[in-house]
């Protein structure tokens, strides 16, 4: 069995590329809704989460784990990998294929506080990027709105205007979804921001990195979504950002 984890909904987006490439796996996914977001919060805090949740992974089994949320990967990647002994595949700003793509020499970052302050994040940009002008910006709002499910509309363009007007006035053509919430909000992105301007989503890199692991295929495949909130609320967003995954989701209380 796979685990796959997320401050809340936004790891779906992973979840269902996983699910694409690796059909024959048993999937839990855990969305952390109690504790979301984890973009604002302290290190200290997601790292204590991210143990938490990998705790319950590591006792039902898990053969890997995905850390399907930045901010997580950022902060708490490295203290996951001392502590267990399973590969996890984390996920990050996807700076080094921006660093390719862009024409302007100039890309944007849209990405957590957390994601963004950590120290991975500037290895990253000085790793790929040093020569490139890297204009971040932290989208708050972006979170809240998919964990409402609200992909379109003016709260939300409201939002993509507040958050990418520098960006865009500063050139930038590459724009980075440096967070598994946003590329739910790719449609009302392309749909607002110029024509010319591409963006950059790791989640299917991050499901191709899943299938280079050995993995056991299952004889009954399944795919579980557990959430620390609400799990009516988990069953209408699970239908309404990844209809092809749909299935009942279940509370799961941890400390
Ligand atoms: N989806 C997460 C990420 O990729 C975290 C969003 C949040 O909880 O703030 O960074």
């Amino acid at each position: 069995m796979i685990g796959v984890i997320d401050s809340g909904v936004g790891g779906l987006s992973v979840l269902r590329e996983i699910r694409n490439q690796l059909p024959d796996q048993d999937l839990i996914y855990i969305g952390d809704t109690a504790w979301c977001p984890y973009g604002t919060k302290s290190f200290r805090e997601i790292c204590q989460r991210t143990f938490a949740l990998t705790d319950f992974l590591s006792d039902r089994g898990a053969s890997a784990i995905v850390v399907a949320c930045n901010s997580a990967t950022i902060v708490a990647i490295q203290a996951l990998r001392a502590h267990y002994p399973l590969p996890f595949i984390g996920m990050e700003p996807g700076v080094k294929p921006a660093a390719a793509l862009t024409r302007t020499g100039t890309i944007g970052v849209l990405a957590t506080e957390a994601s963004l302050s950590g120290q991975k994040f500037h290895h990253l940009v000085n790793q790929h990027a040093h020569d490139l002008r890297v204009i971040t910006q932290p989208c708050p709002r972006f979170v809240e709105l998919v964990e409402q499910g609200i992909l379109t509309g003016p709260e939300v363009d409201d939002a993509i205007e507040e958050y990418t007007a520098a960006m865009i006035a500063a050139e930038a053509d590459v724009l980075i979804l440096g967070c598994s919430h946003y590329p739910f909000l790719l449609p009302a992105l392309k749909n607002k921001l110029p024509n010319h301007i591409r963006f950059i989503d790791t989640g299917e890199a991050i499901a191709r990195r899943v299938s280079s692991h050995p993995l056991t295929p299952s004889i009954t495949p399944s795919t579980e979504i557990l959430t620390t909130g609400d799990p009516e609320k988990m069953s209408h967003l699970v239908n309404l950002l990844t209809p092809e995954l749909s299935t009942p989701c279940f509370f799961l209380s941890l400390p």
